[in-house]
């Protein structure tokens, strides 16, 4: 079957089995080999991707199922040198034996895309790829570095802003 989706920015068009996992063609066919495989079952979060700006497990998602929708590996994360996640990663010394890490920035980077002032709730909660050396503290300061450089959202207009009752002029 040919599957057409976009990969890091460019189009693709790949004569493939529909049941192969997404993880199987970005390395095996690909040669993108940032994507790690972990447990294979959907579990870890070694090969985790983006679709459509999505964290996803690519081991658990057919390529049928990228048909027409956009693809992002760590390959293609910024088009040019590395992210301010990538570096608030090294500043942070988050990696230890570093097969994990791959997965763990690109969950935080669409974590933090929806969520660019996360607590320390929110980053535990939607921080759940597994990590066998703990680095769990290291992941999560250095989420914190990228949100805290982060500017603050914009102040509302003050024409959306709800408006101070006047005070009725006393008789
Ligand atoms: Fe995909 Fe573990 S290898 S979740
Ligand atoms: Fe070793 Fe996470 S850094 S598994």
């Amino acid at each position: 079957m040919t599957i057409q989706f976009t990969l890091n920015g460019a189009k693709q068009s790949l004569d493939l089995d529909p049941n192969m996992p997404l993880l199987w063609a970005l390395r095996d066919v690909l040669n993108l080999t940032g994507t790690k495989f972990g447990c294979g079952i959907g579990q870890c979060g070694a090969c985790t991707v983006h679709l459509n700006g999505i964290a996803v497990r690519s081991c658990s998602m057919p390529v049928a199922g990228i048909a027409n929708q956009t693809i992002t590996t760590i390959e293609g994360l910024s088009a040019e040198g590395l992210t301010p996640l990538q570096e608030a990663w090294v500043e942070t010394d988050v990696p230890q034996c570093g097969y994990c890490q791959v997965g763990q920035i690109m969950t935080a980077a669409a974590f933090l895309k929806n969520t660019p002032k996360p607590s320390d709730e929110d980053i535990d909660a939607n921080m759940n790829n597994l990590c066998r050396c703990g680095t769990y503290n290291r992941i999560r300061d250095a989420i914190k570095k990228v949100a805290q450089a982060q500017p603050h959202p914009p102040a509302q207009p003050a024409a959306d802003q709800p408006q101070a009752e006047t005070e009725e002029p006393k008789p």
